[in-house]
C-alpha cells in the first residue's frame, strides 16, 4: 500500500525520487509528494493529486541541487486525498518534514495536547501529528533528531514505515517502521544511500539493502556508517543482505498492462517455481523442499494445519487445503487472516499455521502470525517477496519464486502459491506413507507439464477477448465451481469485481439453489467450471437449473467436450490434467476474461480504484 523512496548523497535528487515513485506505482495511491533540503538550507516541497506524473510535471523546472529528499505515495487513511493532505507534512517551524505509511491510531489525542501547547494542524492526517510531535520533543528537550523520532514513536500507537528530514541538517535522514515495511540501500558512490518501501526502487542503484525490524529507527548519514537503535532493546546489529532483483520484472515487457504481461509470464515463472524443487533422478521424480527436510519431524507430525491469508492469497489457500487433506491425510482449516487476529482461535502447539501472502507485508497476515507463533504453533510461510516481512517473521517457508508481481490483481502469484502448495503436500504425504508412490509420481509428472498445457490456453486469448465483450454490459455476474475448482470459482468472482468493478458472486454451483438462484435471468451471465471429473454429471444438473430459468451460462470445460459445449453461449476448453491439479489451467480464461472485460470498459487495468498491491493497514 503506498510507498515512501529517499535518498541521500551526490546525485541529482529528484530523478531518484521521481524515478522510485514510479516504480512503486503498483502498490496503490491517490497522491503523491516529495520534499528536497538544498545545501543551503532551504526545503523544498512539491504535492500533486494522482498520477505521480503530474508531480514530475511540478518538479520538472527545478535546477536548485540538493542533497537530501524524501517522497510518498498516498493512499488516504486520513482524509481526503488532496494537495493539503498529501505528504510529506511539515512541522510547525518548517524545519521538519515527514513521509509516512499507515496509520497513528491515538493521533486525536496527541492532536489536542498539541493544540493546547498552541500547535496549529493544516491537514486532517494523522501523520502531521507526528511531525508536530516530533517537533515539539525537539523543543522542549533540546534533542537530536532520532533522538526526538524514537521519543515520539514511543508515544504512538500503530502502524508506521517513516523518514524525517530537518533542513538544517541536510546530510541526514532518520527512518523508521513498524508493521509496514522499509529498506534501506547502502550505496555504492559517495556514501550514499536510498530508502523505500521496497527494494525496486533501489535495485538499479545497489543490491545491498537492509531491511529494518519493527521498530527500528536508523539514522542516515551521507559517508557515515548506518546506525540503527530499536526503540525497546537499543543498538541493532543489523545484517546487509545481498538482494538480486531480476529488472526485466519490473517492466512490461512489450505487453500493454502489466496485468496481461504477468498472465502470460506463468508458463515461465512457474517453471521457476519448480525448478531444483522436482527432481528427476534415474527416471523418477522427487519433490525437495529444502524447509521440508530441516523441519521434517515438526512439520510430519503436526496434528494440524490452518492457513492463514487474505483475498486471492485466501483463495490458494482452500484449494491448499484439500491438497494437504487428499495426500497428507491431515486435517487442514482455512481463515481469513483478519478474523482469525481477532477471534478467539485455538491453536495446538503441534499444529502447523501455513501463511500464504504474494507481498509479504499484509499487515492482516501479519497479525495472525504473531498470534499463531505466541500459542506455540510452528509458522511456515509461502511468501513470494524474497525479504519481506512475513518472510522474516515465519519460522520457515518456501518461496514462491515467480518474480515480482506489479498488477494489483493478483494472477501468476495464485498459479505460484497453489504450485508451491502442492509441491508441500506430495513432500508431506510422501514422508507421512498417506500417498502411494505412482500417484506421487504422476502428480509430480503432470505438475512439470502445467506450464505448457498453461501456454496452451493461452493461445486463446483472442477468443477470450472478443468473448469479454458480452460481459461489459452485465451488471452482475455468477461463478459457479466445485470440489477442486470451487476456489477458482471465488477467484474468478474476485478478479472480475476488482479490475471491471462488475459485481461478481463465487458459489459452490450445489449451493446456488439455496438462495443466488433468485437471481437469474437472461441479463446475468453464469460462468461454470465444468471439467470432465467426478462431479461433471452433478455440474450439469446444476446448469440445467440455471437454462429452465433462461440463465446464459458460459463455461470452461475439458478440451474435446460435447455435452456442455450445447447448453451454453460460448465455452473456453482447457487441457485435461489430474483434477486435483485443475485449478493451475481453469483459472486462465478468468484471468484473461476478467482482463479483457476491464480493457474493453477502458479501466485501469494494472491500478483498479480504491486498491492497493500490498494491504499494510488493517
Ligand atoms: C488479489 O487480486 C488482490 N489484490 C488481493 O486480494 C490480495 O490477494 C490480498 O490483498 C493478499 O495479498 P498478499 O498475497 O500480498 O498477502
Ligand atoms: N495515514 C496517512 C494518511 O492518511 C498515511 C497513509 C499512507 O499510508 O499513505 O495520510
Amino acid at each position: 500500500m503506498c510507498g515512501i523512496v529517499g535518498y541521500i548523497g551526490p546525485r541529482p535528487v529528484l530523478p531518484i525520487l521521481i524515478g522510485g515513485l514510479k516504480k512503486l506505482e503498483y502498490r496503490g495511491y491517490d497522491s503523491s509528494g516529495c520534499a528536497a533540503v538544498t545545501p543551503d538550507n532551504t526545503m523544498l516541497v512539491f504535492k500533486a493529486k494522482g498520477k505521480v506524473s503530474n508531480l514530475e510535471e511540478k518538479t520538472k523546472e527545478c535546477q536548485q541541487p540538493c542533497t537530501l529528499g524524501i517522497a510518498h505515495t498516498r493512499w488516504a487513511t486520513h482524509g481526503i486525498p488532496s494537495e493539503t493532505n498529501a505528504h510529506p507534512h511539515l512541522s510547525q517551524s518548517g524545519n521538519l518534514a515527514i513521509v509516512h505509511n499507515g496509520i497513528i491510531e491515538n493521533y486525536a489525542t496527541l492532536r489536542d495536547q498539541l493544540r493546547k501547547r498552541g500547535y496549529t494542524f493544516k491537514s486532517e492526517t494523522d501523520t502531521e501529528v507526528l511531525v508536530q510531535l516530533i517537533e515539539y520533543i525537539m523543543n522542549i528537550r533540546h534533542s537530536d533528531l532520532a533522538t526526538s523520532v524514537r521519543s515520539a514513536l514511543r508515544l504512538c500507537i500503530g502502524a508506521y514505515a517513516i523518514a524525517v528530514v530537518d533542513r538544517r541538517v541536510p546530510t541526514q535522514m532518520v527512518a523508521a517502521r513498524k508493521s509496514s515495511p522499509l529498506a534501506i540501500g547502502i550505496g555504492k558512490e559517495n556514501g550514499e544511500f536510498f530508502i523505500a518501501s521496497d527494494a525496486s526502487p533501489i535495485a538499479e542503484y545497489t543490491n545491498r539493502i537492509v531491511y529494518l525490524n519493527d521498530e527500528d529507527v536508523a539514522l542516515i548519514e551521507q559517508g557515515k556508517e548506518l546506525q540503527i537503535e530499536n526503540l525497546h532493546s537499543g543498538s541493532v546489529d543489523y545484517e546487509i543482505k545481498e538482494v538480486d532483483l531480476d529488472l526485466t520484472m519490473l517492466d512490461k515487457g512489450g505487453f500493454p498492462h502489466f496485468m496481461l504481461k504477468e498472465i502470460f509470464d506463468q508458463p515461465t515463472v512457474l517453471k521457476d517455481c519448480m525448478r531444483g524443487r522436482i527432481i528427476e533422478r534415474d527416471g523418477s521424480l522427487r519433490v525437495v523442499l529444502s524447509a521440508v527436510e530441516q523441519h521434517k519431524q515438526r512439520l510430519v507430525s503436526a496434528r494440524r494445519f490452518t492457513i492463514v491469508s487474505c483475498g486471492t492469497s485466501w483463495h490458494a489457500g482452500l484449494i491448499g487445503k484439500q491438497l494437504i487433506e487428499h495426500f497428507c491425510r491431515i486435517h487442514t482449516e482455512v481463515a481469513y487472516a483478519s478474523e482469525y487476529r481477532y477471534n478467539d482461535v485455538v491453536v495446538d502447539p503441534d499444529e502447523v499455521v501455513i501463511a500464504i501472502s504474494q507481498s509479504g507485508e499484509t499487515a492482516d497476515t501479519l497479525a495472525a502470525i504473531e498470534i499463531a507463533k505466541k500459542h506455540g504453533a510452528m509458522v511456515f510461510g509461502i511468501v513470494n517477496s524474497v525479504g519481506s516481512s512475513i518472510a522474516r517473521q515465519t519460522d520457515t517457508g518456501t518461496y514462491v519464486h515467480i518474480g515480482p508481481e506489479i498488477g494489483v490483481a493478483s494472477t501468476k502469484a495464485f498459479t505460484g502459491q497453489v504450485t508451491v502448495l502442492a509441491m508441500l503436500a506430495l513432500a508431506l504425504g510422501h514422508e507421512r506413507g498417506t500417498v502411494d508412490h505412482e500417484e506421487y509420481e504422476e502428480v509430480l509428472r503432470e505438475l512439470t507439464r502445467i506450464p505448457d498445457k498453461i501456454d496452451h490456453i493461452l493461445r486463446q486469448n483472442d477468443r477470450i477477448r472478443d468473448m469479454a465483450r458480452i460481459f461489459t454490459y452485465a451488471h452482475n455476474c455468477l461463478y459457479l465451481g466445485r470440489g477442486w475448482n470451487y476456489p477458482v470459482a471465488l477467484e474468478g468472482a474476485l478478479k472480475l469485481k476488482e479490475i471491471s468493478y462488475i459485481h461478481a458472486e463465487g458459489y459452490p454451483a450445489a449451493e446456488m439453489k439455496h438462495g443466488p438462484i433468485a437471481l437469474i435471468d437472461q441479463d446475468m451471465p453464469v460462468i461454470f467450471i465444468a471439467t470432465h471429473h467426478r462431479l461433471y454429471q452433478k455440474i450439469i444438473s446444476n446448469m440445467q437449473e440455471v437454462l429452465s430459468r433462461k440463465g446464459r451460462i458460459f463455461a470452461i470445460v475439458t478440451e474435446g467436450d460435447e455435452q456442455v459445449r450445447n447448453m451454453c453461449a460460448e465455452v473456453i476448453e482447457v487441457p485435461d490434467t489430474l483434477a486435483c491439479l485443475e485449478p493451475l489451467l481453469t483459472v486462465i480464461p478468468l484471468q484473461l476474461l476478467s482482463y479483457h472485460v476491464a480493457v474493453a470498459k477502458q479501466l485501469n487495468v494494472d491500478q483498479p480504484r480504491n486498491l492497493a498491491k500490498s494491504v499494510t493497514v488493517e
